[in-house]
């Protein structure tokens, strides 16, 4: 059933669906919006008002994602995925669901839950399949049952290791996307010069160990929107001083290299 592993944020007691709602039996109610998602998010948790990918932000990421430059990297965590034979499925950290949906089409027989702390990004990603169930949540404080996944996928998303620890069950994967080296670094050469920002290149956490590493690397071609749209789905676009990013406005194609890791964990 839909749903069904999400619990109440505020007495983590198992929630049921009456109606349009979610309720545990403490009577805490949680409202399904239209568009198919739950908002799991306490008030507390929350250190802003839209914590999470703003609205452009998650604009930007919805269409540039959408035009499939990455379909080698959704192939390949799917069949990451396949390989360790695993079907209930948590996206932390989902934004849009790009990944959550294509990854759900691409495994028999998947049960897939999706989180994020964007409402925006969850309200983009429940449009795009009534099947998954997708909720507002922290990564870091998941409203999920214990041990009930056996595998959760994090791309450049925020890892929450004790959580995962919890939810994940015993012969559980973590499957992690992080940048490699080279990741977009013709388009960093052209915004920073030569002080590129080089890439986090590992992960680490006293509860899991790294079992699998790879690397999927390409090139695509993007036209000035897609560019537009990858500077702007970023952080760097707000950190990064205007004349910087105004060396983009004279380019109209580029050939950019992406370079992503995909890092399998098991719990130690
Ligand atoms: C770089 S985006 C990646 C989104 C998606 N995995 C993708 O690759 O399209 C990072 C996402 O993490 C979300 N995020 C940030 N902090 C979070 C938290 N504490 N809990 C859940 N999601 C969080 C953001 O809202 C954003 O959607
Ligand atoms: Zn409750």
């Amino acid at each position: 059933m839909r749903f069904e592993l999400f619990i109440c944020p505020k007495c983590k007691e198992n929630l049921f669906q009456k109606g349009g709602s979610l309720i545990c039996r403490n009577n805490h109610c949680y409202d399904i919006a239209k568009e198919g998602y739950v908002n799991l998010m306490l008030a507390n948790d929350k250190h802003s008002l839209n914590p999470g990918d703003n609205d452009d932000m998650v604009a930007s990421r919805d269409m540039f994602l959408n035009q499939n430059h990455y379909s080698n990297l959704v192939k390949s965590v799917s069949d990451v995925i396949s390989k360790y034979k695993k079907t209930i499925l948590l996206d932390a950290g989902c934004g849009t669901g790009y990944y959550t949906s294509i990854i759900k089409k691409n495994i028999e027989n998947a049960c897939v839950y999706g989180i994020d702390i964007s409402k925006k990004a969850v309200k983009v990603a429940a449009k795009k399949d009534k099947d998954i169930s997708f909720a507002v949540s922290s990564v870091f404080a998941t409203p999920l049952k214990d041990n009930t996944f056996d595998a959760i996928i994090s791309i450049f998303s925020p890892l929450a290791f004790d959580e995962f620890d919890r939810v994940l069950r015993e012969d559980g994967i973590v499957v992690c996307v992080y940048p490699g080296e080279k990741h977009l670094i013709e388009l960093k050469k052209i915004i920073y010069g030569d002080e590129t920002i080089l890439n986090d290149k590992s992960v680490s956490s006293d509860k899991f160990k790294s079992v699998e590493k790879l690397s999927v690397q390409g090139y695509m071609d993007l036209d000035n929107d897609d560019i537009f749209n990858l500077v702007r789905m970023t952080p760097y676009f707000y950190t990064t001083p205007k004349e910087k990013l105004d060396n983009l406005n004279c380019v109209s194609t580029l050939s950019i290299q992406y370079d992503f890791i995909i890092e399998v964990l098991k719990k130690n």
